[in-house]
């Protein structure tokens, strides 16, 4: 072998290298991304910090921070008589002009929230 072809060799080996490489690593990304529905990735466990950062962003603005309304027609959350299946439906599906919230967050945060209501108490 000539130094030519040893270096056509080596140059087409490090080309073959180069594009495994380079093609490996995006077709990984996008397989975990197809296989994991979107909002999915941190529902096996819900902190209560992130709920309780979720609560002030999204529901304080008419139920107020501690749960008491801020808000003419909101209820006050510190007295609500509802059971946690309703208010999962509520925060689900809305009530009057309360937003639904079934297209915004994930379940393990909406039933988070259902049950973040009880430390207002
Ligand atoms: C735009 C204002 C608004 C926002 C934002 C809002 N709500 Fe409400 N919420 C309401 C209103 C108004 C009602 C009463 C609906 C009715 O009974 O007609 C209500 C009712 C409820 C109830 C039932 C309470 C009861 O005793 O009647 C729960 C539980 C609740 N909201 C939770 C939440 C949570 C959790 C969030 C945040 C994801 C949220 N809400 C965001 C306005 C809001």
């Amino acid at each position: 072998m000539n130094m030519a072809s040893r270096f056509r060799v080596f140059f087409t080996s490090c080309l073959a290298a180069f594009m495994v490489l380079s093609c490996e690593n995006p077709t990984k990304k996008t397989k975990i991304g197809r296989d994991t529905p979107p909002g999915t990735e941190q529902s096996a466990e819900v902190n209560l910090e992130g709920i309780a950062l979720m609560y002030k962003y999204k529901c304080a603005i008419c139920h107020g921070e501690n749960g008491v309304s801020v808000m003419k027609d909101a209820p006050n959350l510190v007295t609500t008589e509802y059971n946690m299946e309703e208010r999962v439906a509520i925060i689900m599906n809305g009530k009057g002009t309360m937003p639904p919230q079934k297209d915004v967050l994930d379940m393990p945060t909406i039933r988070g929230l259902a049950v973040y209501i009880d430390s207002l108490k």
